[in-house]
């Protein structure tokens, strides 16, 4: 399966006789299949983080809806309008009061008070804006009571960003009481900025709360935003692992994920902060969440708390809620309509059960405090519900999943280079068989790849050859994270990126699409010979930056390996062409000299766009003040993803190549007032420091990258007989390679599914989101041995016919 030679010579001699001789080979055995692939093999996790959800999957246009976000009617814009003086503030609930200031209901306590006083706006623009489609319907829904004589009409004008008028209504008859009102809305005009404007006059008091603004259309009528829900349909999931991650944990105590607070009317459910960020309404709840499962027609997969946040955990003697929460929400998805919460269930309208079947223990827990608590929810659900499969943690450096109440599943995730993906597509090939299953809840490149680039997925196809291979062992597998609102992002890179109208896959959605399409029902042993290839040079942005320093920059100069000056600062012209960035931040040119005045952390200046990979970097710098010295930053493709030359760091006390770790550390003191010359030279990735034109750096950081450049895996496929082939070229050449398929009657014809790009680092966008996609082919093949030429950085699934 993974022998393995050297190809190099007999790659120099192809370079002149294409197809002469292979460079690789791929042997596969289809008379002798080693096991069936695990049916649940490509699923998908959806966490709300990225504000994926509110803002993102879920369509409220409407962003703190039920003012309970803040103090302050935060997201809300009101004016008091020519002579009127309208004010407008949060109200929180007061029963003891006389009169009394009722809430909406008891969970939803706050609410919006407008003491009116002649006219007034009311707006909001939801989430960067609403995505407002001309000739769709609107729901606008809200809670109103009036007190103090006051009761004009509302007008609920949809608006574009430019104040044109999409669609209006009116709304009126409020009383002391709360009541819902709603109002059906058609713009006859569309704009992806929308906002809603609630306008009135007159005099009084009127309360308003649940301000909810949704769109008539959503998937399959079951309240999701449709392109986002297709696009999650497209990659054909087989199991939708919810609703985290980090959200499920939280965290402290009062930032748990509780499901019970999830379910129910939505004015009922209390918005939590979540630890990505942002005040999450929860309208997309563990209900909401087992009918996306159903609607995809994928395996629900929950995750629950186990008593552990980040920062805190729950005493043992009261954990039996946790564990009757897992009870219960078993019964949620499960139960008969007469049981309480089978009950609860029908009552939201799915009196039929979810038939969920996974249950996950936690996330990413471990160590003492969840060898402890672990047991308690496991012995409880085993005991009541044996059938359930429950899946186990094993995050918790130097340490194996715990062992007792022998785990059925355990829970693995990686994030890290496209190179460890490649190196570890054999990870699994050794696992012990007679240990649990293997489930990879959560694993993607996160570094080396941009905002999620061509390599990326080129290292993630490499890994998912290898859980193809093993999956008698490895029953599920799903990418993370799955969404990013391009407003928020909380994390690098994610599956699926979108505004409020729009969304593009990375080249990884493909990669998980073509799998997920292609999964087969029978691996067939796959034999690769492949020779070796290094990762290809970085490139990106260049500049110099501080860390907790003041510092001054002069005579910066780029030159290429020929002498050829590349780029030249003389900050003649102040700081143009260059991007300064870094909180507090304080810059300034004077007389040919950069200075950066403030010393907070992690400030830099880049020279925009410059792709060179061969490069000198020389220039002067000098220490003004505070803790370290200064940096040269080469590499820069992101803010997680740059080198620098760290000059005087760690408080002054070395200096040190860093990048996805720290290179070549040496100590180091910098002088405060005197300047230095340095010069940096980067050679792909090798690069080379002085200082003082004393050599004190030379490193190759891709050394250790060396991977095979050539992954395959092959299935049979049972409703179509096919055999399927997924080969990945990790190289940046073509790589001629002889396909041999033994015990197999091919015919003559197939197909050839190839997902490929100018450059390893193409990365989709908004605007080219179909840039780096597949594109099917014929092919037309003569014997069971034949000779293809795969792409550099490329991913193909071959269907070859069989009689
Ligand atoms: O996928 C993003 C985060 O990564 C998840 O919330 C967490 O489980 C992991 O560390």
């Amino acid at each position: 399966m993974k022998s393995i030679f050297s190809f190099v010579a007999v790659l120099a001699l192809m370079r002149l006789t294409t197809y002469a001789v292979p460079s690789a080979k791929i042997a596969i055995d289809a008379g002798h299949p080693a096991h069936p692939i695990s049916p649940t093999l490509w699923g998908i996790f959806f966490e709300d983080i990225n504000m994926s959800t509110d803002g993102g999957i879920y369509p409220e246009l409407i962003r703190n809806r039920s003012f309970e976000d803040a103090d302050t009617p935060t997201d809300w814009k009101f004016t008091s309008v020519g002579d009127g003086h309208s004010e407008a503030a949060i109200s929180p609930a007061d029963v003891q009061a006389k009169p009394p200031v009722p809430p909406l209901n008891a969970f939803n306590r706050k609410s919006l008070r407008v003491k009116v006083d002649g006219a007034f706006t009311l707006q909001n623009q939801g989430y960067w804006g609403m995505n407002i489609v001309s000739g769709d319907g609107y729901t606008l829904k809200l809670a109103a009571r009036a007190t103090d004589g006051f009761n004009s009409p509302l007008t609920a004008t949809l608006m574009g960003a430019d104040g044109k008028v999409l669609a209006r209504g009116e709304i009126s008859g409020f009383g002391d009481d709360w009541k819902y009102h709603t109002l059906a809305l058609t713009p006859t005009a569309g704009d992806p900025k929308a906002k809603l404007e609630i306008s009135g006059a007159g005099k009084g008091v009127l309360f308003l709360d649940m301000v909810s603004l949704v769109p008539d259309k959503t998937w399959k009528n079951h309240g999701l935003r449709t392109d986002l829900a297709e696009s999650l349909a497209g990659l054909h999931p087989q199991f939708l692992r919810v609703p985290g991650g980090w959200w499920v944990v939280g965290d402290d105590f009062a930032h748990m994920n509780h499901w019970k607070n999830t379910i129910g009317d939505i004015d009922s459910r209390t918005p939590l902060w979540n630890i990505w960020g942002y005040n999450a309404t929860q309208g997309l709840g563990f209900y909401e969440y087992l009918q996306l499962a159903e609607d995809l027609g994928a395996e629900p997969l929950f995750c629950i708390n186990v008593g552990m946040s980040h920062k805190e955990n729950i005493p043992l003697d009261r954990m039996d809620q946790w564990a009757q929460d897992a009870l219960d929400a078993i019964e949620f998805a499960n139960g008969p309509t007469n049981s309480i919460w089978g009950a609860r269930r029908a009552a939201m309208g799915h009196p039929a059960p979810f038939n969920l079947k996974y249950m996950e223990v936690g996330n990413e827990n471990g160590g003492p405090a969840y060898r402890e608590r672990r047991p308690l929810l496991v012995n409880a659900i085993r005991a009541a519900y044996p059938e359930i499969h429950l899946i186990t943690d094993t995050y918790w450096v130097g340490e194996s999943y715990p062992k007792d109440q022998h785990p059925e599943i355990i829970d693995e995730h990686f994030y890290d280079s496209p190179e460890w993906f490649m190196r570890n597509a054999n990870h699994f090939d050794a696992y012990d068989r007679s240990g649990p299953k293997v489930f990879v809840g959560e694993y993607a490149v996160t570094r080396g790849c941009g905002l999620g680039n061509l390599r990326g997925a080129i290292g993630e196809a490499a890994f998912m050859t290898g859980l193809e291979r093993n999956s008698d062992l490895v029953i599920m597998a799903s990418y993370a994270p799955l969404l990013v609102n391009l407003n928020h992002r909380a994390w690098n890179p994610d599956l699926i990126n979108f505004d409020s109208a729009h969304w593009y896959g990375l080249p990884s959605y493909y990669v998980q699409k073509l799998f997920a399409e292609n999964r087969g029902d029978l691996y067939l042993p796959t034999e690769v010979q492949s020779p070796d290839t290094k990762p290809p040079a970085g490139g990106g942005k260049i500049g110099v930056g501080t860390w907790n320093t003041a510092a001054e920059f002069k005579d910066f100069l780029v030159t290429a390996p020929d002498g050829k000056v590349l780029f030249a600062s003389d900050f003649s012209h102040g700081t143009q062409g260059w991007k300064l960035l870094g909180d507090g931040a304080n810059w300034e040119t004077h007389n040919g000299v950069l200075r950066q005045k403030a010393e907070d952390e992690f400030i830099r200046a880049l020279v925009e766009d410059r792709k060179w990979t061969d490069y000198t970097i020389t220039l002067k710098a000098r220490k003004m003040s505070g803790a370290e010295g200064f940096m040269i930053l080469f590499n820069v493709v992101n803010d997680d993803d740059h080198n620098w030359w760290n000059i005087g760091g760690w408080g002054n006390t070395q200096d040190a190549i860093e990048g996805g770790g720290t290179l070549d550390g040496k100590p180091s003191h910098i002088e405060t007032g005197r300047w230095y010359d340095l010069k940096l030279t980067v050679a792909g990735k090798h690069v080379k420091c002085w200082l003082d034109g004393r050599l004190l750096h030379d490193v190759d950081f891709g050394g250790d990258n060396i991977v095979k450049a050539l992954y395959a895996t092959a299935a049979t496929d049972a409703p179509t007989g096919d055999v399927i082939v997924k080969v990945v070229n990790a190289g940046e050449q073509p790589l001629a390679t002889e396909v041999a398929v033994t015990g197999a009657r091919l015919t003559s014809n197939g197909t050839a599914t190839v997902l490929t790009s100018e450059k390893s680092t193409d990365e989709n966008s908004l605007a080219n989101p179909m840039k780096v996609s597949p594109k099917t082919e014929p092919v037309t093949i003569s014997g069971t041995t034949f000779m293809r030429s795969f792409p550099g950085n490329s991913f193909t699934v071959l269907r070859l016919q069989t009689r």
